[in-house]
């Protein structure tokens, strides 16, 4: 049995949100703990889009580091880019114990975590310690106060945008979590132009890469106008997609392979709506598990991937997977590199 198999049979037997917590402290106390397990970045890997460049194009979404605690441990470990958070101005406890369920028959979790988080002066704290030797892109994740109204809202995210914006290398504006309630409502035309232009004020003293993270949920027409909006606002791209609510499992988002097929289509109307002639950059989340998912997203016009479930199922040997299938496709079409592989697409 493969060695982090063995870890599973006996972590999966615990509360998902006690393995998961007791995991982070490890990793905050001992990030020279993931070499041996690492997978060493080649340098043909690193891709540029949305003004950034990632030394590799796998990236980890957010929710996995909610406070920026393990964030050398995770770079070591070979990621191409960490997203922490999602982090709130100032810190609250989530919603009630157990809000995470696995299902292991397909390879998902169900979360109703509501933005637990040490708030955003613990967390800039925590950044500043472990961000001076990371070589991977660091993006903050923002998120509203459970009892932030919507008219308030917008100054929550400028708030966050001004914090964090000259220790990241991109921020993500979150108003796609099914877990705060009216959160998602903020994905309105009006609800997002609030929030970008108060944003874009922040944005004249620090310019950063800011992506707009959705839910796969949307309808067309929604979505139109949100990919307007973050275009007038000069956003880098969306990030496609946040957990799903279109389940019948109970409370909360579904993630991995259980929203696979909703996440990917939604992807693609993305794509559709935001290249071309706006020419946004697309980051893909959402039930992504092997090298197959992230070469279709690809050849549909899409940039870096993020992944959590998979992660959790799979282990870190998912990141050497990927590193194997991108070398297995330069050897298949003879580019010397990803990049000029993607370029010629
Ligand atoms: C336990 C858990 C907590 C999450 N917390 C957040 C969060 O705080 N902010 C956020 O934007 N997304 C959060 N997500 C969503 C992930 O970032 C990702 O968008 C989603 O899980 C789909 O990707 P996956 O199928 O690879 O997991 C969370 C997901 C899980 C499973």
């Amino acid at each position: 049995m493969k060695p982090y198999n063995i870890f599973k049979s006996c972590a999966f037997k615990f509360d998902p949100e006690s393995v998961h917590d007791f995991s982070i402290q490890l990793f905050n106390k001992f990030p020279q703990f993931a070499y041996p397990i690492a997978t060493k970045t080649d340098k043909r890997h690193q891709l540029n889009a949305g003004g950034m460049t990632w030394k590799n194009p796998i990236g980890l979404a957010a929710g996995f580091d909610k406070n920026a605690r393990a964030l050398n441990f995770l770079s070591n470990l070979g990621f191409g880019a960490l997203e922490f958070g999602t982090v709130t101005p100032r810190p609250q406890k989530g919603n009630p114990r157990p809000r995470i369920k696995r299902f292991p028959e397909d390879s998902s979790l169900l979360n109703s975590m509501g933005f637990p988080n040490l708030g955003s002066k613990v967390i800039l704290k925590n950044l500043k310690t472990t961000s001076s030797y990371n070589d991977s892109a660091i993006g903050a994740n923002l998120g509203k106060n459970k009892d932030t109204t919507d008219s308030n809202a917008p100054s929550d995210y400028a708030f966050l945008y001004e914090q964090f914006a000259p220790h990241v290398d991109y921020l993500t504006i979150n108003i796609s979590s099914p877990n705060t309630p009216g959160l998602r409502a903020l994905q309105s035309r009006e609800g997002f132009l609030e929030i970008a232009s108060e944003v874009s004020k922040k944005r004249e003293s620090c310019l950063r890469p800011l992506y707009l993270k959705i839910a796969p949920e949307l309808e067309t027409k929604d979505l139109e106008d949100l990919v307007n909006i973050a275009t007038q606002f000069k956003f880098s791209g969306i990030i496609a997609t946040n957990t799903s609510i279109a389940h019948g499992r109970g409370k909360g988002g579904l993630s991995g392979e259980a929203i696979k097929e909703e996440s990917k289509l939604a992807r693609l109307k993305v794509l559709e709506v935001a290249k071309g002639p706006r020419d946004l950059s697309v980051i893909g989340a959402g039930g992504i598990s092997c090298i197959e998912d992230v070469v279709d997203f690809w050849k549909a016009g899409g940039d870096f991937v993020q992944i959590y479930t998979s992660f959790i199922y799979k282990g870190p040997g998912i990141l050497k997977e990927f590193s194997q299938g991108i070398n297995d496709l330069l050897a298949q079409t003879g580019a010397s590199t990803l990049q000029e592989w993607k370029d010629s697409l």
